[in-house]
């Protein structure tokens, strides 16, 4: 009896060692950062093979800098497209849960990210943070309600739509970037805050965006904590850079290759003076710097090789991004990180380490613990996305893509789905184990795919026939999933949008919410 209590007696002080323990190591890593500053850096449009960590022949040597002397993530992804990953990225959801799947947001459509939501700034703010955000927004302003000063950000420095010219700030309907001004829907669309700002015109964004991040770090107090989203439009068309940054580039004999590379190197540059302001104003060693592209890379010059597809596809090469974390907090650096990570994650774990309360109805993992000490990470799986539309002729399609483990299952048409070898030739020979652009065997764009990504990471061949206990299992997930979906927010354009009746400025004050 009395031997049997003392066994209990002596697993019960295990099971509290091992609970302190826990809390201890838990306690330790979360105590380093007490309201680190947050930096996320988010590309536009970047391919995987756009970076000189994934190719030898770009030239981005302050974010190598940081990537290697940080966590390079190897498994992290977002969606196929801007709206969709900037959604993702502000409420922790998935973007088939909040309308906002089916394509990017256009300029005059006459919505915006659903205004149910907490967006990661108003939960920061809510902890005491500052929050700025300098760059491209394109989660909608048909209302001043959608628009970044009345979602949480303190500061707004950039432009509303998803892309404009990198000179003049100006941008056509829908995206259209045609420099003329008899153009229905043209104008310009660039704000310090709620107004115009024209003293940026005729100057390249990169510079516009690193020269107003200076500004800010050196008129605040790095004692308080800040949250700066800084969203480039590097490396979205239209294709321009100063003439400078294409010099290394000649040599490639292709002109969008070319200007693409050295837009990243333009890039680059601002990432580096970022940095250099960081430091020089004792924000740095406070700082967690995180950064990813929004999609994979575009097919005007971005490179996603050796992965399949692009951006706005659901191919491994739309939606697996570049990025690294970076950070003198961090523990444990200089390592490739294969922790699976979704977009909606950095939600969760960076209000989590800012000390707030993580929201229920996230999509989202804390991923803190498994970045930092290399536990496992909390997610085993993700939907890239559903897609429920109707086509121009009346037809339900459904599109959609999941992950479960090392598994990819497709649905429906993931998108064009071609291998871009890159023009300026691999840095090594016998770099890549197939022929540049040799097909898969399988280029049906409907019914049901399967790859295993960890062995297959280039979605070569299709495995469903052979492991239908793994399709089958996954649909049942994807069932689930699918009670969660909501229509697709796709009004149609209102002309009341058009610039011409807001003094040539892209506004908002033309719908209801
Ligand atoms: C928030 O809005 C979305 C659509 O944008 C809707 O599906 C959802 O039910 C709303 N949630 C709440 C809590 O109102
Ligand atoms: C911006 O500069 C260009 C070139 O000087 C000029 O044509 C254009 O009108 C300017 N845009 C605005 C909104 O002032
Ligand atoms: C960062 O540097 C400042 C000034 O040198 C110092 O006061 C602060 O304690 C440092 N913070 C960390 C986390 O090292
Ligand atoms: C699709 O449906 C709409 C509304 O029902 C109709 O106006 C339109 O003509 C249809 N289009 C085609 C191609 O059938």
């Amino acid at each position: 009896m009395s031997s049997r209590g003392s066994k209990r007696r002596k697993i019960l002080s295990f099971l509290l060692l091992q609970i302190c323990l826990w809390a201890d190591v838990t306690s330790v890593s979360r105590a380093i950062p007490s309201k680190p500053h947050i930096v996320f850096i988010l590309a536009d449009d970047l391919g995987w093979h756009d970076v000189s960590w994934h190719n030898r022949k770009a030239l981005t040597p302050n974010l190598e800098e940081l990537a290697n002397e940080g966590i390079i993530l190897d498994q992290s992804y977002v969606q196929p497209l801007c709206t969709p990953t900037r959604s993702a990225l502000l409420t922790g959801r998935y973007p088939f849960t909040i309308g906002r799947q089916h394509d990017v947001l256009h300029g005059s459509q006459p919505t915006g990210l659903t205004l149910n939501a907490t967006l990661l700034p108003q939960a920061l703010k809510e902890i005491g943070y500052s929050t700025h955000v300098v760059g491209k927004w394109h989660l909608g302003f048909c209302h001043w309600d959608y628009t970044p000063n009345y979602r949480g950000f303190d500061t707004f420095f950039g432009y509303y739509n998803g892309g404009e010219d990198h000179y003049v700030h100006s941008v056509g309907k829908n995206g259209n970037m045609a420099f003329n001004e008899g153009e229905q829907g043209y104008g310009y669309d660039f704000r310090r805050n709620v107004d115009p700002d024209f003293s940026v015109n005729g100057t390249y964004d990169t510079e516009v965006f690193s020269s107003h991040i200076e500004d800010l770090l050196s008129t605040r107090n790095p004692e308080d904590p800040m949250f700066l989203y800084f969203a480039l439009q590097s490396i979205h068309t239209p294709l321009q850079v100063p003439e400078n940054y294409r010099e290394p580039f000649k040599y490639i004999g292709d002109e969008e290759r070319e200007i693409v590379l050295a837009m990243s190197w333009a890039m680059d540059d601002a990432v580096g003076r970022v940095v250099n302001a960081l430091k020089e104003t004792g924000h740095f060693n406070n700082s967690i710097i995180i950064f990813s592209s929004d999609n994979g890379g575009h097919e005007s010059g971005a490179n996603n090789w050796p992965l399949r597809g692009a951006k706005r596809s659901l191919w491994e090469g739309g939606t697996r991004a570049a990025g690294f974390i970076h950070s003198p907090l961090l523990p444990k650096t200089g390592f490739v990180s294969n922790t699976l990570m979704h977009v909606t994650d950095w939600y969760a774990t960076l209000v989590g380490l800012a000390g707030g309360t993580i929201p229920e109805n996230t999509d989202g993992f804390d991923q803190w613990e498994a970045l930092t000490s290399g536990s496992p990470s909390p997610r085993t799986s993700f939907i890239y996305n559903i897609d429920n539309f109707i086509d121009p002729h009346n037809e339900t399609q459904l599109n959609a893509a999941l992950r479960k483990g090392d598994y990819k299952m497709i649905i429906g048409n993931p998108g064009e789905g071609s291998w871009t070898f890159p023009p300026e030739g691999l840095d090594t020979e016998g770099n890549s184990l197939h022929d540049h652009n040799a097909p898969s065997g399988d280029d049906l764009p409907r019914g049901i795919k399967l790859f295993n990504v960890i062995d297959d990471p280039e979605e070569r061949e299709n495995i469903a026939e052979s492991h239908q206990d793994v399709v089958e299992d996954m649909l049942v997930d994807f069932q689930s999933e699918l009670l969660r979906l909501v229509p697709a927010d796709l009004p149609p354009d209102d002309p009341k949008s058009n610039p011409k009746y807001f003094g040539g400025v892209w506004s908002p004050g033309w719908c209801q919410v």
